[in-house]
C-alpha cells in the first residue's frame, strides 16, 4: 500500500461516514501561546472543541502535520520521529463512545485487514476527575475483545491533553496491536512498554477543560479526539518494523548515502536517521506558510537545534557544501502534492538552510577542538557548565549537541549550571537590549517618539493581517519617517498594506493612552505582550500597551497616546534580506 493509498483510505472512510475532511493546518499554531508547535491534530480545533461551532459541521477528518520533541534523543531508533502526519477524526459534541470505538473496530479489522485477536484495548481507571469508564470496556466487550484484551489503567496512561498547559482534554480508550512476543512478566500490558504491545490509535472522550489551577472542568460537552500516528500505521499495513524502511523516507536515505558516498548499513544507522528526521522536520517547519527561519528563541530555536545536528552528522560523513539543502529538495519533491506549501516556500526553505550552514560552517570546526580539549580533561566525569556555555556563547553549540558530545566521550554536563549561566546572562544582556532599541531611535524627539509608538501599532496590525510569524528584525526611526523590518517570507500585497494602515489609523482614531508597566518576563509573555528581542531580554521586562491594539515587551520611549500621533501611512515595502520584508512609513500631521 503507498502512503497516498493509505491517507485517502482513512479520509474516506469516514467521509463515507459523514465527516468533512479539513486541510492540515499550520505546524505553527496559530494564536496559542501554549505549545510551540501543532502536536496533534486537535490542537487547530481547541476552540470547536470547546463550544465554537465549526463552519463544516460536527464532524471532521484530518491528516495534521505534527512536531513533538520531547522524544527527540530517542530519534535514531528505528521509529521514533520529531515531525510526523496523524490521521484523525474528530466528533464536536456529536457522537460519542459507542460510533467511536465502532468506527476504529471497523476501520481496523475490516479495512486495514488486522486480525481482531491481535487487537488489544486500554480504558480509564478512574480517579477524581472522571469515573472508571466501564463504558468504553463494555463497548470493547460487545464487539467481542476477550476480557484478557481489555485493561483499565489511570490518568497517567489514559488521559489525554491537554497539549499545552491548559485546554480541553479527557479520558481516553488506545488500541494496541499485539506482537508476538512472549509476556515481559506477570505485568506485561499495554503500559509496560516492552514492546509487545504497539500502540496504534488513541481515542479521547473530550469531556473536559483543564484551567490554568490545575482544575479538570467540564465542558458539557461531548467530543470525541482521535489521533492515528501515520507513519506508524504506515510501518504496520506494509510488514515493515522501521518507518525509514518505507516509500516516505527512501528516497531522503538514498540522497544522504548519494551525498555521504556512504551505505546505509546498522553501524550508520543512527546518524542516517537523525539526518533525516531532523531534516525533514526542518523542511516543514520552513516550509510551513507561517514558517520561520532558525534562531534563538521559541520555535526558531528547537529549528536550529535540528538543523545544526543534522550539520554535524553530515560533516563527520564528509557530505559536501549545501547538503542539508540538498536533502531538503528530496524531501519537499516527496511531499509537494500532498503539502503544496512546501514547493511554494521552496526558496526560503533553502536559503534558511544554507544560510545557517555557513554561519555554523564558521565556528562548528573552531568549537569542536574545543570542545575536544574540554572533554578530555573533565573533573568528576562532569563538563563544568562554564566550558558547556562558552560553547553556546562563542560556537553556537545547543547544549544538547554538547551533551551528545559528551556521551561520546563518556561524561556528563552540568545543565542546571548551564541554565543558571544561561539565565545570568540573559540578565546582563537586557540593558545591551534596551540601548540596542533605543539606539535604533535617532533621538528622544516628540516626532521620533510618535513613530516608535506607530511602529508598535504597525507590527501588531502586521501581525493581524498576515499572522503571528512576522516578528520585528529590525528598526530605524528618525523623525521624519519609520524604516522598519520584520520576519515575512513573500511580497506584502498593496491590499494587505492598506489593511495594516486602517487598523493603525483606527487605533490612532482611538486615542488610547500608553500604558508602561514593569513585570516579569514571564507575565509579560502570558499578558501576550510579544517580545522583539526573545532571549535577549532579563527576568524584569517593561511592557508598552495601547488599549487593545498593543502589547509589546520594548524599552521605550513612546507617546503618551495613540491620539497625538496624526494619520499614518506607508510609503513603501520591500525586501530586505531573504525572508525580511522592510516597510518604510510616516506619519503625516494633517492639520
Ligand atoms: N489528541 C490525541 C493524541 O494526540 C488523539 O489525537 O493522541
Amino acid at each position: 500500500m503507498t502512503a497516498n493509498e493509505l491517507r485517502r483510505l482513512y479520509i474516506d472512510f469516514f467521509v463515507k461516514r459523514g465527516h468533512k475532511e479539513i486541510p492540515s493546518a499550520s505546524l505553527i499554531p496559530e494564536n496559542d501561546p501554549s505549545v510551540l508547535f501543532t502536536t496533534a491534530g486537535m490542537h487547530p480545533l481547541v476552540p470547536y472543541l470547546m463550544g465554537e461551532s465549526h463552519p463544516l459541521g460536527q464532524r471532521l477528518v484530518s491528516c495534521q502535520k505534527c512536531l513533538r520533541t520531547g522524544d527527540i534523543d530517542e530519534v535514531g531508533d528505528a521509529t521514533h520521529l520529531t515531525f510526523f502526519e496523524m490521521l484523525g477524526n474528530w466528533s464536536l459534541n456529536d457522537y460519542f463512545k459507542k460510533e467511536s470505538i465502532g468506527f476504529s473496530h471497523e476501520f481496523l479489522t475490516q479495512v486495514l485487514k488486522i486480525p481482531q485477536e491481535k487487537i488489544a484495548v486500554t480504558c480509564f481507571a478512574g480517579d477524581e476527575s472522571a469515573p472508571r469508564d466501564t463504558e468504553s470496556a463494555k463497548i470493547w466487550g460487545d464487539l467481542g475483545y476477550p476480557k484478557e484484551h481489555i485493561f483499565f489503567y489511570g490518568k497517567k496512561e489514559n488521559w489525554w491533553g491537554p497539549a499545552g498547559t491548559t485546554g480541553p482534554c479527557g479520558p481516553d480508550t488506545e488500541i494496541f496491536y499485539i506482537h508476538d512476543k512472549p509476556d515481559c512478566g506477570p505485568n506485561c500490558g499495554p503500559a509496560c512498554g516492552c514492546g509487545k504491545y504497539v500502540e496504534i490509535w488513541n481515542n479521547v472522550f473530550m469531556e473536559f477543560n483543564k484551567d490554568k489551577d490545575g482544575n479538570y472542568i467540564p465542558l458539557g460537552r461531548h467530543n470525541v479526539d482521535t489521533g492515528l500516528g501515520f507513519e506508524r500505521a504506515f510501518c504496520f499495513v506494509n510488514g515493515v518494523s522501521s518507518v525509514y524502511d518505507t516509500e516516505l523516507f527512501k528516497p531522503i536515505i538514498d540522497k544522504i548515502s548519494e551525498l555521504t558516498n556512504t551505505k546505509y548499513e546498522p553501524n550508520n544507522y543512527k546518524a542516517y536517521r537523525i539526518i533525516a528526521d531532523h531534516l525533514r522536520a526542518s523542511t516543514f517547519i520552513l516550509g510551513d506558510d507561517r514558517g520561520i527561519a532558525p534562531s534563538n528563541v521559541d520555535q526558531g530555536y528547537i529549528l536550529r537545534r535540528l538543523i545544526r545536528r543534522s550539520y554535524r552528522y553530515l560533516t563527520q560523513m564528509n557530505a559536501p557544501a549545501n547538503s542539508m539543502a540538498n536533502i531538503a529538495k528530496v524531501v519537499i519533491e516527496k511531499y509537494k502534492d500532498i503539502y503544496p506549501e512546501l514547493e511554494r516556500n521552496q526558496e526560503f526553505v533553502i536559503n534558511s538552510l544554507n544560510r545557517e550552514e555557513e554561519i555554523f560552517s564558521r565556528t562548528l570546526e573552531s568549537g569542536m577542538k574545543i570542545a575536544k580539549k574540554y572533554l578530555e580533561n573533565v573533573q568528576n566525569n562532569q563538563l563544568a557548565a562554564a566550558d558547556a556555555f562558552r560553547l553556546y556563547d562563542t560556537f553556537g553549540f545547543p547544549l544538547e549537541f554538547t551533551q551528545e558530545l559528551a556521551t561520546e566521550y563518556g561524561v556528563s554536563v552540568d545543565a542546571d549550571g548551564f541554565h543558571k549561566l544561561y539565565a545570568e546572562h540573559q540578565e546582563k544582556s537586557r540593558a545591551g537590549a534596551e540601548q540596542k532599541f533605543k539606539g535604533g531611535l535617532s533621538d528622544d524627539s516628540i516626532e521620533t517618539r510618535r513613530l516608535h509608538t506607530a511602529a508598535h501599532l504597525m507590527l501588531a496590525a502586521l501581525r493581524r493581517v498576515l499572522g503571528d510569524s512576522v516578528m520585528q528584525k529590525g528598526s530605524n526611526i528618525t523623525p521624519e519617517r519609520l524604516r522598519f523590518d520584520v520576519s515575512f517570507n513573500r511580497r506584502i500585497e498593496p491590499a494587505e498594506l492598506a489593511e495594516v494602515e486602517k487598523i493603525v489609523n483606527e487605533a490612532i482614531a482611538d486615542a488610547v493612552p500608553v500604558e508602561c508597566k514593569e513585570m516579569p518576563l514571564d507575565e509579560a509573555r502570558a499578558s501576550g505582550a510579544i517580545g522583539v528581542f526573545g532571549d535577549k531580554y532579563g527576568e524584569i521586562v517593561k511592557v508598552y500597551k495601547m488599549g487593545k491594539w498593543s502589547n509589546e515587551i520594548c524599552g521605550g520611549p513612546h507617546a503618551n497616546n495613540t491620539g497625538e500621533l496624526g494619520r499614518f501611512k506607508i510609503l513603501k515595502e520591500e525586501s530586505s534580506s531573504a525572508g525580511v520584508r522592510r516597510i518604510k512609513a510616516v506619519l503625516v500631521q494633517d492639520k
